[in-house]
């Protein structure tokens, strides 16, 4: 059950964290301190909807019930995106102490923690696991997308989705995002769907992929 009062516009991919994987990646502390400030208040924007609403849609395709990890939750802005069908049981985790407590205040009855995905151990397997705008703010994506496969159940899956300029959604770029995608191609996960989305008025996309441990395509 979460209650919600949305903040005033404000459109942070205008500013200087529009492409994080240039900036080096803050500290909890800093991330406190952005929330704070609310500038991360943007992510509830309609143009930010695309992303939240296709991760959501693989959710509902492929969990029914299911125990779902959001992995750096923030403030749950994905949580109001899931189907109450797909969620049995829905953990979050973040490093922000700020981003936690406003999602615990607004949300009751959800298991949420503030940690670091480093040192994060969930002690239970989870059937779908979600990496959303997370992945260019971490020092080894994919060492922690193979650690955290490990918490899978046996039919369990990740849900990945990232922002992406133009230039990164052709392949072969050399670009961080573009990177990490590549690196995934060629690490142990099937492809089960990839969809990328556009807000064609604000002029922002990112590829959300569903992947399952397993043999590459
Ligand atoms: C761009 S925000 C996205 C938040 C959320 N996934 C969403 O879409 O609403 C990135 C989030 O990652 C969290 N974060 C960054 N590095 C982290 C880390 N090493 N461990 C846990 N959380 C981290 C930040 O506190 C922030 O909430």
């Amino acid at each position: 059950m979460c209650s919600y009062a949305p903040d005033a516009a404000c459109d942070g991919r205008n500013g200087s964290n529009i492409m994080p994987h240039v900036c080096s990646s803050p500290s909890p502390s800093e991330w406190d301190a952005q929330y704070r400030l609310g500038r991360w208040s943007y992510l509830r924007n309609v143009a930010e909807s695309g992303h939240y609403a296709v991760i959501a849609g693989y959710a509902r395709k492929y969990l029914s019930r299911g125990r779902v990890l959001d992995v750096a939750c923030g403030e749950g802005v994905l949580y109001d995106y899931l189907h109450p069908a797909s969620v049995g049981q829905y953990v979050g985790i973040d490093c922000s102490r700020t981003a936690i407590e406003r999602f615990a205040d607004r949300c009751t009855g959800l298991d949420l923690s503030c940690t670091t995905i480093e040192q994060y151990d969930p002690g239970q397997n989870f059937d779908g696991i979600i990496f959303n705008e997370i992945l260019y703010y971490l020092a080894e994506p994919i060492q922690t997308l193979l650690r955290y496969s490990r918490f899978l159940t046996e039919s369990g899956i990740l849900i990945v989705s990232m922002y992406c300029h133009e230039h990164d959604i052709a392949r072969g770029c050399s670009t961080a995002v573009g990177s990490i995608w590549q690196e995934i191609d060629g690490g142990p996960w099937a492809l089960l769907d990839e969809t990328k989305v556009s807000s064609m008025l604000h002029q922002r996309s990112w590829i959300i992929r569903a992947l399952r441990p397993g043999s590459p395509r």
